[in-house]
């Protein structure tokens, strides 16, 4: 693999596009002091993401999965005045972290963090009326993704947009029989979409700063 290539790319486009401010970098910082892993989106994939929240004007916005809120930043950025993003969390150290990072950003206002197993905070989402969301960002435990996908397919109108990270695993999901319940989870949510009625769906590979992977986009039938 060009590893090295795809870091220095990443590097060039963050230079050119990346648009990572001190806020961000300090929710990185953060993270990192608290000793919680950097498994965070990268510069160019939260950028991506705010780009995807813009094209299709996202007012409402749902994460599965906070983690130091580095990528719910990202999104948050992208909302107009009155939007709102609830992103679910079930570690309380990650999510004392993400509330940190969010008004150091000046987000605070537009994000709500719901702290639980995303198994169970979904459907009180979705007994609360909360959708239709415009986006869903899905980036939690890996086994569960094809139930998250299905939640995420309840909480959502035609046209909603859903994303879902980390489902090449460095090409681990090329093994039917891979060991890692996490590969498995991804893969299985990937099989679910072929030739699924309720989306259409691709996966677009990702290189860069963090390890060869891919993103679910789906755009809800
Ligand atoms: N979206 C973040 C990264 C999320 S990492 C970013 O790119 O910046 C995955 C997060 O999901 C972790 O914080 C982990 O604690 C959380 N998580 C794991 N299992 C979960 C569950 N069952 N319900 C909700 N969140 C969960
Ligand atoms: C893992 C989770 C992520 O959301 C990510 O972007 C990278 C790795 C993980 O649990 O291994
Ligand atoms: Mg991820």
């Amino acid at each position: 693999m060009n590893q090295q290539l795809f870091e220095q790319v990443d590097q060039y486009i963050g230079n050119l596009l990346g648009d990572e401010d001190e806020a961000l970098k300090d929710a990185i910082k953060a993270i990192d002091v608290a000793g919680i892993p950097q498994i965070s989106v990268s510069a160019n994939q939260g950028k991506f993401l705010q780009v995807l929240a813009r094209l299709i004007n996202a007012k409402k916005i749902l994460e599965v999965g906070t983690l130091g809120g580095y990528s719910t930043i990202w999104m948050a950025r992208a909302l107009p005045v009155g939007g709102k993003l609830i992103t679910l969390e079930i570690d309380q150290a990650h999510a004392d972290v993400a509330l940190q990072n969010f008004k150091n950003a000046g987000v605070e206002n537009k994000i709500e963090l719901r702290l639980g197993p995303a198994i169970d905070t979904l459907p009180v989402l979705l007994h609360e009326n909360a959708g239709p969301f415009d986006m869903i960002f899905i980036d939690a435990d890996k086994p569960p993704y094809p139930e998250y996908f299905e939640l995420a397919l309840q909480l959502s109108r035609p046209g909603t947009l859903i994303i879902a990270d980390n489902v090449i695993r460095e090409g681990k999901v090329l093994d039917d029989n891979h060991p890692d319940d996490k590969v498995q989870g991804v893969h299985r949510l990937n099989k679910m979409l072929s030739g699924n009625d309720k989306v259409t769906a691709t996966i677009i590979q990702t290189v860069g700063a963090k390890e060869h992977d891919g993103m679910v986009i789906a755009v809800v039938n």
